[in-house]
């Protein structure tokens, strides 16, 4: 079994990449900090193969992909867990940033699933995962454009899912609150302490990649991580009212850059 996880040096992508581990597996990890990647492939039981790239590079966006075909074949599990978020007041967020948030969690996942599709609708097999997010059905405020690209993701998501019933193609949908990851870490270091934020759920990386791997075996169509977030799915005007309400102000600062984008500038 050929699976492909982006956003493997880290996090979540990192927790799913030792999930899936095993005998007859075979890991292509997808991710801008090489060094990590190879680093997580020595503690691997299974084949591994590390790809260095730049999802955010519009030059190529799919070379990372062909080359992990061209290594293993077919891909049976894609994982789209690559993404970038930014927290802080919408009108600080020039275009450029924008393009980058939209390319890496918008376009790149599309054009992937898009090139791994025929296949799989051919040998009636194979799962797509989307690494979305509770701020797709909870929006909330100083993640307007974090938001709005994982809206489209699971919207995404959720309509390939009902359009693939019967081919044998399945597609699980990931909707994570809170989770404490580097990113996750950061995004709340970019809001004010706030009682409310001390009472937020928060989720563990370890604990949801294992729910991930569970859901491809059985075949389920959706994660939603920590389950309180459950509540802003069957109900979203009381996810919109919590958001409205409780979620704390920005500090205003400018989202401080994660490790990787800074080895990208090198
Ligand atoms: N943590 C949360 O609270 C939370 C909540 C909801 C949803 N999510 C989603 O979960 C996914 C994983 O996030 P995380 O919390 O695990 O964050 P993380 O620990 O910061 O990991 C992000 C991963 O994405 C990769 N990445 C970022 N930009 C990239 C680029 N331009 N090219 C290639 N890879 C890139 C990073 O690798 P390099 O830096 O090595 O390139 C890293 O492996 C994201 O889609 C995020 O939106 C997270």
């Amino acid at each position: 079994m050929h699976i492909v996880v982006t956003g493997a040096s880290s996090g979540i992508g990192r927790e799913i990449a030792k999930a899936f581990d095993g005998e007859g597996r075979r890991l292509s990890l997808v991710a801008r900090r090489l060094s990590l990647l190879e680093e997580l492939r020595a503690e691997m039981r299974g084949e591994t193969h590390a790809i260095r790239a730049d999802l955010a590079d519009p030059a190529d966006q799919l070379a990372w992909l062909r080359e992990a075909e061209e290594h293993f074949g077919p891909v049976d599990v894609l994982v789209n867990n690559a993404g970038v978020s930014y927290v802080e007041p919408v009108q600080g967020i020039d275009r450029e940033r924008i393009a980058t948030l939209f390319q890496v969690n918008v376009h790149v996942p599309i054009a992937a699933i898009h090139h791994v599709l025929p296949g799989m609708l051919a040998r009636r097999s194979g799962v797509i995962v989307n690494i979305v997010s509770n701020a797709a059905f909870s929006p909330a405020p100083y993640f307007c454009h974090y938001a709005a690209s994982k809206g489209a993701l699971g919207n995404f998501s959720e309509s390939l899912r009902m359009e693939l019933r019967k081919t044998g193609v399945r597609v699980l949908s990931v909707y994570p609150g809170p989770v404490e990851t580097p990113m996750g870490d950061r995004n709340w270091s970019q809001l004010e302490q706030s009682a409310s934020s001390r009472l937020a759920p928060i989720g563990d990386a370890a604990v949801l990649a294992k729910m991930i791997v569970d859901a491809v075996e059985s075949g389920k169509a959706r994660i939603i991580y920590p389950r309180f977030y459950l509540l802003g799915w069957w109900f979203p005007w009381f996810g919109r009212w919590v958001a409205e309400r409780f979620v704390p102000r920005a500090t205003g600062a400018v989202t401080p850059p994660l490790p990787g984008d800074l080895e990208q500038r090198h």
